[in-house]
């Protein structure tokens, strides 16, 4: 019988969020700085071997759905493979991306045959000049193509849009309204103060709800759906849910269902804060499984009750980036 994974506080853990790689096609202004960056080396990266093994494990242990992020996770050779080999562990029953979007529309038939269910896209405006200028990068209509696709592949799609002041400020509600012909969600995340983040200024969720309120009507606030932390909300005329991730706003870390596990074999009880548990080297000197297990429930007693951001906490804090820690 499969166990169910718990937290010291009592917190069902389900959910393991992989980061496959730090490296990333965009260079998107809050997340990475323009300059190339020193990424990990490869043969410090969980090979795709590793991360089959250790997902095996905590599948054994209660996780039941699994995450590919990045960095940019189809940058990563041959990923098709991972998702494959994730496909077939035993006790994982969804397998989901998150994509910029930008090379997915040529891998899909790959991916979807190997067993990827959802994919949540990052679009944080339709405009192309400010596409560009915040991304760095001239791929709009790549991105778009991704999104068809998906849906055209039966896949679940939601985007994600970071709304911040300085970046994609007019361009919200258009996004929004992607979820009114199209059958995708659309959710809006605020902005974190983690790396790059630090530089700009996001906008809380109650007033991009507001401002679609305004336009659309009151919307009906769907009941929490169990799973994650966006609050969904359902607008007249609308195909897709309208969701709010809003860490900064209203804290959701009580109702936290996830681990993760880092490029380079970490495995991190909370975003926010840099300790973890060193899966690779535990996997390099030939750790018997039990071993493993053990060493995971001990980790996840330190679990933390919360994140420290907006507290002035930022003593204890994570240094890395967004695209190393994987969103
Ligand atoms: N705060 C909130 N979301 C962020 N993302 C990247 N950096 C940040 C940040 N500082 C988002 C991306 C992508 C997902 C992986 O994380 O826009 O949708
Ligand atoms: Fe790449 Fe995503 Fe970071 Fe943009 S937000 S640079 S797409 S990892």
């Amino acid at each position: 019988m499969k166990d169910v994974l718990a937290d010291g506080l009592g917190r069902k853990i389900e959910y393991m969020r992989i980061s496959v790689t730090d490296k990333c096609n965009l260079r998107c202004r809050y997340c990475m700085p323009e300059e190339r960056v020193k990424s990990v080396a490869h043969e410090d990266l969980l090979t795709y071997e590793e991360i089959a093994f250790v997902t095996g494990i905590l599948a054994e242990m209660g996780v039941c759905k699994v995450r590919l992020t990045g960095g940019e996770p189809l940058v990563r050779k041959d990923i098709a493979e991972l998702v494959d080999k994730l496909h077939s562990t035993k006790g994982i029953e969804t397998i989901a991306m998150t994509s910029n979007g930008v090379l997915l529309k040529s891998m899909l038939p790959e991916l979807v045959s190997s067993g990827l269910n959802e994919v949540n896209i990052s679009l944080d405006t339709l405009n192309a000049d400010h596409f560009e200028r915040i991304t760095r990068t001239a791929c709009l209509n790549d991105v778009l193509d991704g999104i068809d696709s998906a849906i055209t592949y039966g896949l679940k799609v939601k985007l994600n849009c970071v709304p911040c002041r300085e970046l994609n400020n007019e361009d919200v509600l258009e996004v929004a309204e992607m979820a009114q012909d199209k059958k995708l969600d659309v959710r809006f995340i605020e902005l974190m103060p983690i790396g790059q983040g630090k530089l700009y200024t996001g906008i809380s969720s109650d007033l991009i709800l507001e401002r679609l309120t305004l336009k659309h009507g009151t919307p009906k606030e769907l009941p929490y759906d169990g799973h994650g932390p966006a609050r969904y909300y359902s607008f007249d005329g609308f195909n897709g849910r309208i969701g709010f991730i809003s860490p900064i706003s209203h804290m959701f870390c009580s109702s936290c269902n996830r681990i993760r596990l880092m490029p380079e074999g970490m495995l991190k009880p909370c975003l926010y804060y840099p300790d973890g548990l060193d899966i690779r080297g535990m996997l390099r000197r030939g750790e018997k499984k039990e071993i493993i297990k053990t060493a995971v429930t001990e980790m996840l007693q330190r679990k933390h009750k919360k994140h420290g951001f907006g507290n002035g906490d930022t003593g204890n804090a994570e240094e890395k980036r967004m695209n190393q820690i994987g969103g």
